[in-house]
């Protein structure tokens, strides 16, 4: 939830600013834009619209505009919509002296904002990020601290999250940088140095980095970096080292990252799958994941929001129906605040993609405060999930740009099989040939997932078909239900149709008095035993006029006639179909939105790290 880049160096700072924007438009893109230092002054340049209209501007308007410092900016409106005055960077003090970029929500801020109007600062916008800047420039003024010290002060005084970036005239080569609870890395370059929400902004220009941790504070020079603590005092910081290049974050010829990351999800699920099946058995790296810990657990809890949760409930009815343990799979944000049952023998299960959604963390920590065992399934590498988890799985399915999730979903999907089939093993509840044929079904999955791919041609004939369907509705029992809500998610995400995911069966207890003449009725069937059942549920829809359209097996033997349309999956274990389901249903919402000219990749009002509440 917004961007935040800076650079100090040598070169010039502007377009290493806009490039670092554009890898961080998924954060959110309604406004953007930069503060640069130059010799008559602090100069900022802003726009509501994404980074194409800033650069626009830039050269239109700035054409002159070169530094060697600066920040940027890309933003989700939380306070004040989107409008020039309310993009980032803000200024502090009426000389404008100091500029801010902010990621997160300062919850005190109208208590500041009043008070700093009582000492006459007048502000331009709307939202809390102006208090910060103001806030710096009240402390900075006339006093002898340097500028780190006083982002220390000042932040000291904030209630609410934040990654921070501020510059200041008094230091035209300085970013100070601070963070709690929002993501902020600090890249290591040769004589130039940048801070970022995320590695993608900085891999372009170096590899290895430092992560800031909560309540610290950074001092950003070309030749140096300093992190204080909240005390002031000086910390050493571990420097890592990115482990996958550029490329992994390009579109390599695809239209779009949506249609690149769904054809990548056999790569996804293999290497996530692969490393830990060893000699036929599940093996996991040191995560905490113990056998005496697993035949202990008494209730799991998986936590996520979006579709981690859609994945967190397909783990549900696995895990319970291979290791009959109760299995709840919760909303991160309502989990937080429901006085939730935890007991300390319990595993809390945290799905996040980018490991650092607000409302995940906060459940995990109330899961770990009580005493559970707290395992991340998390994809980006030392997250801050990842890194306050007991232990971590990580899916290896490489960045993940679009939006709307496709590989790092399937990649969750397998981490909960495998754990799901160790748990069953450890308990007695399957024997070693079990194992043994679970860990190659497990295997398999890419393979079958690479032959669903090539469903491909049919849903975006289909696509064309229905695009202009004002309503969509999915139908499923079971893990199909799971997969539904799934299927739904993704389709109004990005093609703004109105769809939502009923179980088969409580259709007819009132929505389907919504189902007209030529209404689309996607319906889910992978599970054998409640094939007639779903069959039912399909008849029930096409007798008041829907058109639908059925994803299936192919051992589905039940009547056919009453589909529009049948998509068959290849052959593999029911347990884990939802795996296949899923790919028609991704690459339908894809071809729908590509259809309905969507902008695919960023779909209006969202943002792929959500890390506000
Ligand atoms: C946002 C994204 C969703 C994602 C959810 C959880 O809402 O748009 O695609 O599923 O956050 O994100 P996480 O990073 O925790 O998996």
């Amino acid at each position: 939830m917004c961007g935040i880049v800076g650079f100090t160096g040598r070169e010039n700072a502007l377009p290493v600013l806009i490039k670092g924007l554009y890898s961080l438009e998924y954060r959110g893109y309604d406004s953007a834009g930069i503060a640069a230092f130059t010799k008559e002054g602090l100069r900022v340049v802003k726009t509501v619209g994404r980074i194409a209209n800033l650069e626009a501007k830039i050269k239109e308007e700035h054409e002159d505009l070169t530094c060697t410092c600066g920040i940027g900016h890309t933003r989700w409106a939380t306070h004040g919509g989107p409008s020039d005055r309310n993009s980032h960077p803000h200024l502090g003090g009426s000389d404008g002296k100091i500029a801010v970029v902010h990621n997160g929500i300062i919850e005190n801020y109208k208590e500041l904002r009043e008070r700093l109007e009582a000492h006459g600062y007048v502000f331009q916008s709307e939202t809390d990020t102006e208090t910060v800047a103001h806030l710096v420039d009240y402390l900075h003024t006339g006093k002898q601290e340097d500028l780190a010290q006083t982002v220390l002060a000042a932040v000291s005084r904030l209630r609410g999250s934040y990654a921070l970036g501020v510059v200041s005239m008094d230091n035209p080569e300085e970013i100070v940088a601070a963070r709690r609870d929002n993501p902020l890395v600090i890249g290591l370059g040769n004589g130039e140095n940048m801070i970022a929400s995320d590695i993608t902004a900085i891999i372009g220009r170096t590899k290895d980095y430092i992560i800031l941790d909560d309540n610290e504070v950074a001092i950003v020079r070309p030749d140096s970096v300093v992190v204080m603590n909240e005390f002031g005092d000086r910390v050493e910081k571990k420097v890592q080292t990115v482990t996958w290049d550029m490329s992994a974050a390009e579109k390599g010829g695809y239209e779009h990252f949506m249609i690149k990351e769904i054809m990548e999800q056999p790569k996804a699920v293999a290497a996530t799958v692969h490393p830990r099946v060893q000699n036929d058995s599940i093996v996991f790296e040191e995560n905490g994941l113990t056998d005496d810990r697993l035949r202990d657990i008494e209730n799991i809890h998986i936590i996520g929001c979006g579709s981690a949760l859609h994945a967190g409930m397909v783990g549900k009815r696995v895990i319970e129906s291979m290791c009959r343990i109760r299995c709840a799979a919760e909303v991160a944000s309502e989990f937080r605040y429901e006085n939730p049952i935890i007991g300390k023998k319990d595993l809390c299960i945290v799905i996040s993609q980018s490991g650092e959604t607000a409302d995940t963390l906060a459940a995990m920590r109330l899961a770990k405060q009580a005493g559970a065992f707290t395992i991340a399934i998390v994809n980006v590498v030392s997250s801050t999930i990842a890194r306050e988890a007991d232990g971590v799985l990580y899916t290896w399915a490489g960045p993940e740009i679009a939006v709307a999730t496709t590989k790092a979903y399937s990649a969750q999907l397998s981490a909960l099989y495998l754990i799901s089939v160790r748990i069953a093993r450890v308990r007695g509840l399957i024997s070693i040939g079990d194992e043994r044929a679970l860990s190659a079904e497990l295997q398999r999955l890419p393979d079958c997932i690479e032959e669903t791919l090539q469903c491909k041609k049919t849903m975006q004939r289909i696509a064309t078909l229905y695009a202009n369907r004002s309503s969509v509705f999915f139908l499923g029992r079971g893990l199909d239900y799971a997969a539904a809500l799934e299927a739904s998610l993704k389709l109004k995400e990005i093609s703004y149709v109105h769809s939502e995911a009923y179980a088969a069966g409580e259709l007819k207890h009132g929505t389907i008095s919504l189902i007209e003449e030529g209404t689309l009725v996607v319906a889910l069937a992978t599970q054998p035993a409640l094939f007639e059942k779903t069959v039912s549920n399909i008849r029930e829809v096409v007798s008041r006029g829907a058109a639908v359209v059925l994803v299936t097996t192919d051992d589905f033997t039940g009547d056919e006639s009453v589909c529009q349309h049948i998509v068959r999956l290849p052959k593999c274990l029911s347990e884990f179909s939802a795996s296949l389901s899923i790919i028609p249903l991704q690459l339908l919402a894809y071809y729908i939105a590509v259809e309905r000219s969507c902008d695919v990749d960023k779909p209006r009002n969202l943002a792929k790290s959500v890390t506000v509440e």
